[in-house]
């Protein structure tokens, strides 16, 4: 619907007055959209009022100046009329925004870029903005402490982004319910390599720099959205189904990850037999030295490792790939349907693989006598369905006691069912988005003449101990 140009300066004056609060007006219908989409637990992430189609990343990096130079464009849906929207980035310097070719206004506030387009945006309409950007990104420090965003290594650096770090590096609208496709140009010094999710399109060296296209057509939230700039000894192969396996290696790794990366293919086959097909157009892994880090993050296609995994880490990155990365939780809160399947899948490995069975881990968790060192009274911490807080969204409810429930449910149905749940969760919810709820009458939908209330109530939202059998 064309607009009347002559009242949006007047408009936009009174929507700052008015600190952009809705302002009627002759041809001015819209509003500004939210700051935040709702998450219990992250307020600020996301943002409210538009769908982010796609991210199209233009960047440059050195890690002598340790400055990073980027254009994001970004194309989204309007979901209702707008007169301003806002974007997710922390730090960096905004020069300029655009929004469908025409300068825009713009202004910071924390991790709120909030821009004012032009005209006002129609609901349904699909429109581009373009933001370039520059400065030294920051590292984040998670309200449990750990480190994300930026990351610098020995030779580059390494993004990650679970839960909040991928504003460090680009704008978007950072939340996991925001799936979007993506390209990633990045150019760095010659002799330099830098690997982000999905297939390498391009590579070419003028004038002592080198720029890697990468490509992810699949939806992919942006916390499992990353790059990794350095030197890496980098392996092409392919699985047994045709699917490109790309790992790229800091090479101080390399002796202590070959054997245990060879193995991709042989878990990506088990994988498809028990969680059905693999979502995504490549795989492989990376591994970095990335001390500040300390974690293994399942970034799609390509986890990344703080330096050489064993199997039972990169079987439950790769596990991730279908219960996370395709699966997606609507809400932070639903982060046990992410750390739950995949610790269970580790349990299923172990049982497939001459260890020990689920059950025999359930029990001795259950006893207290695991052989890992988790404390049983933090596993009895809070329900997996409700975390008491940011702080504790990755605390071990959510993944042994998330892993319980999977396997309270596999008690009740039997093996066949059970893997009938779990394909047909991976399948129904493939590249979208779930939450507990809808987990919860998917597998209620599955097996009908079972009653799970028990599991529900004592298992996924009870608070203490359940008690079992
Ligand atoms: N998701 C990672 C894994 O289990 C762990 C992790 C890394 C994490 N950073 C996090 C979990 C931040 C929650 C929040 O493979
Ligand atoms: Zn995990």
């Amino acid at each position: 619907m064309p607009r009347s140009s002559v009242t949006v300066p007047f408009a936009l004056a009174l929507a700052l007055v008015a600190g952009l609060t809705a302002c009627g007006g002759d041809g001015v219908h819209g509003k500004p959209g939210a700051a935040g989409v709702g998450d219990p637990y992250f307020p600020k992430m996301g943002n409210g009022g538009y769908d982010v189609t796609h991210y199209g990343l233009t960047l440059s990096y050195d890690p002598r100046d340790k400055r990073l130079t980027g254009t994001a464009e970004i194309t989204a849906r309007a979901l209702e009329d707008l007169s301003a929207f806002r974007l997710d980035l922390l730090g960096l310097d905004v020069s300029d925004v655009t929004v469908e070719g025409r300068g825009a206004r713009w202004n910071r506030a924390g991790q709120e870029l909030t821009v004012r387009p032009h005209d006002d945006l129609d609901k349904g309409e699909t429109f581009s903005t373009r933001v370039r950007y520059s400065g030294i990104p920051r590292t984040i420090t998670d309200a449990d402490s750990s480190k994300e965003g930026w990351l610098r290594t020995a030779d580059g650096a390494l993004a990650l982004g679970e839960p909040t770090g991928s504003m460090a590096w680009f704008p978007g609208d950072h939340h996991p319910s925001d799936k979007a496709s993506y390209d990633v140009r990045i150019t760095v010094p010659k002799g330099l390599q830098a690997v982000s999710n999905g297939e390498l399109t391009s590579e070419s060296t003028t004038g002592g720099r080198t720029t890697y296209a990468w490509h992810t057509a699949e939806p992919m939230a942006s916390y499992v959205a990353t790059l990794a700039i350095g030197r890496y000894d980098v392996t092409r192969s392919t699985a047994k189904n045709g699917l490109p396996v790309y790992t790229a290696v800091d090479p101080t790794q390399k002796q202590a990850s070959g054997k245990v990366l060879g193995k991709i293919p042989e878990i990506m086959d088990w994988a498809e037999y028990n969680f059905g097909p693999y979502p995504f157009s490549s795989t492989g892994a990376i591994v970095d030295r990335a001390d500040d880090a300390g974690y293994a993050l399942e970034t799609q296609t390509r986890p990344v490792f703080p330096g050489a995994p064993d199997t039972r880490t990169l079987v439950h990155e790769l596990a991730h790939q279908w219960f996370g990365d395709s699966v997606t939780p609507r809400s932070w809160r639903d982060m046990w349907l992410n750390e739950g399947f995949a610790t269970y899948a580790e349990w299923l490995w172990q049982e497939d693989h001459d260890g020990d069975s689920a059950e025999e881990i359930f029990n001795a968790l259950y006893e207290g006598d695991y052989y890992e060192p988790v404390d049983s009274s933090e596993i009895w911490a809070f329900p997996p369905a409700d975390p008491p807080g940011a702080a504790q969204i990755s605390d071990p409810p959510v993944y042994y006691r998330g892993a319980m429930v999977l396997h309270k449910i596999r008690q009740l149905v039997g093996d066949d069912t059970f893997y009938d749940i779990v394909q047909g969760w991976a399948a129904t919810r493939r590249h979208a988005n779930a939450d507990t709820a809808g987990f919860t009458a998917y597998v209620e939908k599955a097996a009908p003449d079972k009653d799970f209330s028990g599991i529900w109530k004592n298992w996924l939202y009870g608070k203490g101990k359940p008690s079992h059998p």
